[in-house]
Parts: C-alpha cells; structure tokens; sequence
C-alpha cells in the first residue's frame, strides 16, 4: 500500500527533529546556525567597493550578507553556487574572498552583469579601447549623422523599432547607435562586454537614464510628457505644461548626453574594476534553469542565492529589455523570456506539484478570493519546489542552502513565503535549523512598488522585513 502525502511528511519531520537534536553538536550546523541567528542587518555598511555598483539591480542583497556564510561556512577553494545568480552578488563575494563561483540564471542581462563583475581585465588595456570608443562615437555622429539615421530605420524589426522611437529620443538613439558599433568592433569578448555592461547602465537606472522613461526599477515605467534636451532646449511637450500642474512637473525629463553619461560610467566601473590575484579562482556564470541545474549531484559546498519574489512584484525584463534591445535582442523573443521567470503570471496548462499541507492552505485561501492569483502562487512554489529539490541534488551532504526571501502580500493577504518555502523544504529532506530576519534598510533597497500601501498593520510590518533560511542538508 502506497504511504499517503502527511504520514510521509510526519515521518520525515521526524527524521528532521531528530537530526537537528542529534546535530546540534556537530560543529558545521551549530556554525550554520549561530550565523543565521546573527545580526544580518549589515545596515551602516557600504556596498560599494570593488565591482558591486557596476549596474543597477532591484533586490540585490547587501554583499555582507553572502560574505558571512562563504567565511563562516567554507574554505579557500570551496565551491559555491547561486542558482539565481541576478547581478551576481554572491559570484563576486565567492570570487574576492578565493572560493570558486558559480552562477545561472535566465536574465541575459543577469548573465552579462554576472560575467563582468567577477572577470578580472587589465585597466591599460580597457582604458585605451575606451579612449578609441568615445572618439570614434563623437567622430561618427559629428560627421555621419545622415548614415546613422538611416541604419536606425532600417536596423530593428518592426516591433522592435517602435519600441525604441517610444522609449528614447531621436537624438539619444543617434549616439547610443555609434556607441554601439564602436562597441561591438571590440573582438576580445570580455572586454566587449565590460563596454556593453556601462553601455546598459546609462539606461537602466532607477530614474530610466538616457532613456524617456521616468523609472525603471520596478512600476511600470511611465513615458515623460515634457522633455527639455541637454542644453536646455523644449524637445517634446509644452514648457507650459509644466507650470500648471505638479504632477507633470513631476514628468518632466532634461535628457542627459548618451556619449558623456557613457564617459563617465566607464571611469567609474574601471575604478571599480577586480585585480587579477593568484588567490583568485575563475567564476563560471551560464545562462541556465534553477529547476534543473547541469551540475552533478553532492558537487557543491555552500549555496548562497535568492529567488525573485513570490507575487512577481518585480518585472526584470521589464526594464532589461531596454537596454538589451540594443545589442540585438528582438523585442518579441524578451518577451517570451519573461514569461519562464520563476514568479511568472502564466498558469494556463501549466502543470503543479503536490505541495505539503501549509503551503496548499495558504494558496488555498488566496484562490478562494481570486482563483487567478492563487495559480500564481501555486506556480511559484510548484518551481521552488523544484528549484530546492536541485539544490539538494547538487549540494555535498553536511553543507547548506542560505535561500533568502522577502514577504509579498496577494489580494492583501501575507503569502507567507519564508514559512512555505521552510516547510517544502523539510519535504525535500532538508533541515531547516533556523530562520533569521533582516530589516530592510528602506534607503537603500529597491522594493518593488505596492508594498508600501498596505493597510494592515501586521503585513505592512512584514513587508519592511527579510528572511534568510537555513537548508540543511544532512547526512543520511
Ligand atoms: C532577486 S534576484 C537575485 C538577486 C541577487 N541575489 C543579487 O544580489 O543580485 C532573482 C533572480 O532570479 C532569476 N530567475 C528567475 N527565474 C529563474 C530561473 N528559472 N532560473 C534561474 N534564474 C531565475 C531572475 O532573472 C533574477 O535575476
């Protein structure tokens, strides 16, 4: 007779209780759990040294935060994984301090941020070729305006095309096209790529950069109504909009010089660029699926990563594929992209997992108000399913997951993420020793938009909070 889903799940809950009493001398989970009941708050810390601040990125974790655990919990040479790897905090973390990074992810532009700030180049060398980049983009569009305007219309699909005459002014897209070019004559991909990378981040800022857009972090960007041109002048709209409602002031764009904002982000990122060391062990960073990793089983020491937010809050190629249509990425093919994220909307014919008890009432009470959205919800935690019984796969037996995740609200109830995520878990085989909380230091992380209107309290409390679970992964 086939065992039903709880008495299987009671019995591996006791297996779990049993091995965590047992483990609690061990000294590997005891170090695991005195981490994740430290302070994980690293509030009065700067992010910013090394490669971090190369590109904007929502939800990036402060890099204190993989840090502790790669010190606390592996040795020089230790492989470390995060299956998610977005821009690449925990890559850079394993890299600086000579452990061995390894990083997927489905974002391309994830996978280029990724790849440059955990990939050491000779400062010379890339200072030169950024000397020859901005004199020949100046050159180009100063003597060759007539060819460029015509390769702008001839350059994209039609989908693709509109999208750019929406998004960025005629004048940007001239010197975004010579920039472009330089670029791409760069044969050594790893320096093309470092130019591509201060490329994307004079787009892709939280104010939508040389771009029309207002914002790109996380809403739905919204187009400027009033846009003044570097020097001053009205290019679109009326500057009488302006001084009537303050709302359209509030719409108003002054568009920054492509060529000059490319400048200045090259000296900055080269500044910030990692020295070749002989501690140093080269990260690998490969488009691929946290739900089925190319990787052998029992391979990997420590796994540090974080999964995109249970309600989809935060639209990657939202604004990615502002950037990314530049090096010719059709918009429709983005599009696609997006729909396979782990958070994705689409449930049509989509096939669920069984999901233990807790888990199936809190997506229970969410479909009973909106069956939509509950499909959702299923769908994420049907992939972190997935996505966790990987990472048991992969990891070595004695070693950890660190899976850190925020709360999102559907419908204003709590999805209550961390303690879903915690019990699937337990499912899997895994020992969960400890959940730790982080306050989120609202200055400085960009939360997706929503979450700052709630109305009930307790929520509103939850949303400004962070969770870092422990998996353990013992031996059996
Ligand atoms: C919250 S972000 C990770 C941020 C990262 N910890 C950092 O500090 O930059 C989540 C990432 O998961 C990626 N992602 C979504 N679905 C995925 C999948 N099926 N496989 C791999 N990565 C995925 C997204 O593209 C995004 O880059």
């Amino acid at each position: 007779m086939t065992k039903d889903l709880s008495s299987t799940l009671k019995e591996q809950l006791a297996l779990n209780y049993h091995i965590k009493e047992k483990s609690k001398e061990d000294s590997y989970y005891s170090r695991l759990t005195t981490i994740l009941s430290s302070d994980l708050n690293f509030h009065q810390q700067s992010s910013r040294y090394a490669s971090h601040n190369f590109h904007s990125f929502p939800a990036k974790f402060p890099p204190q935060l993989p840090s502790k655990f790669i010190l606390g919990l592996t040795e020089p040479g230790g492989i470390v994984l995060d299956p998610m790897v977005g821009s690449g905090t925990t890559a850079v973390e394993a890299f600086l301090n000579g452990r061995k990074g390894i990083g997927f992810d489905i974002d391309p532009l994830a996978i280029m941020i990724s790849r440059v700030k955990t990939t050491p180049l000779k400062e010379d060398r890339l200072a030169k070729i950024f000397r020859r980049i901005v004199k020949n983009a100046r050159k180009e569009v100063q003597e060759n305006q007539h060819d460029l305007e015509k390769q702008l219309n001839t350059q994209w699909d039609t989908k693709t095309k509109q999208f750019i005459d929406y998004w960025f002014a005629r004048e940007t897209q001239i010197e975004l096209l010579a920039l472009v070019q330089q670029i791409l004559k760069i044969e050594d991909e790893s320096y093309r790529t470092f130019f591509q990378l201060a490329f994307s981040a004079i787009i892709i800022t939280k104010s939508g950069g040389v771009s029309l857009a207002l914002d790109l972090a996380h809403t739905r960007p919204h187009k400027a109504k009033v846009v003044f041109s570097p020097n001053g002048e009205l290019l679109y709209g009326s500057k009488f909009l302006t001084s009537g409602s303050p709302r359209l002031k509030v719409l108003t764009k002054k568009l920054r010089p492509a060529i000059e904002e490319f400048e200045k982000r090259c000296i900055q990122n080269i500044s910030g660029l990692v020295n070749n060391s002989s501690r140093f062990i080269p990260t690998e960073i490969n488009f691929g699926n946290a739900q089925k990793l190319p990787l052998e089983e029992n391979s990997i020491d420590l796994i540090v990563t974080s999964p995109p937010y249970a309600s989809n809050a935060i639209d990657y190629m939202r604004a990615h594929k502002f950037s990314l249509v530049w090096f010719g990425f059709p918009i429709e093919e983005l599009s696609e992209q997006r729909r396979k994220y782990i958070g994705g909307e689409a449930t049509t014919n989509y096939v669920f997992e069984s999901l233990p008890e807790s888990t199936s009432q809190t997506i229970q009470r969410i479909s009973e108000i909106d069956e939509k959205r509950g499909n959702v919800l299923k769908r994420y935690f049907t992939e972190m399913s997935r996505t966790l019984k990987e990472m048991y796969r992969v990891l070595k037996p004695d070693k950890a997951a660190i899976v850190v995740v925020g709360s999102s609200t559907m419908r204003g109830m709590d999805t209550a993420t961390h303690q879903c995520l915690a019990e699937i878990g337990e499912q899997i085989g895994f020992v969960v020793p400890h959940i730790g909380i982080r306050k989120l230091d609202r200055n400085k992380r960009m939360l997706p938009s929503g979450l700052k209107t709630d109305l009930n309290s307790q929520i509103q409390k939850r949303m400004h909070e962070e969770y870092v679970i422990g998996f353990y992964k013992p031996h059996h």
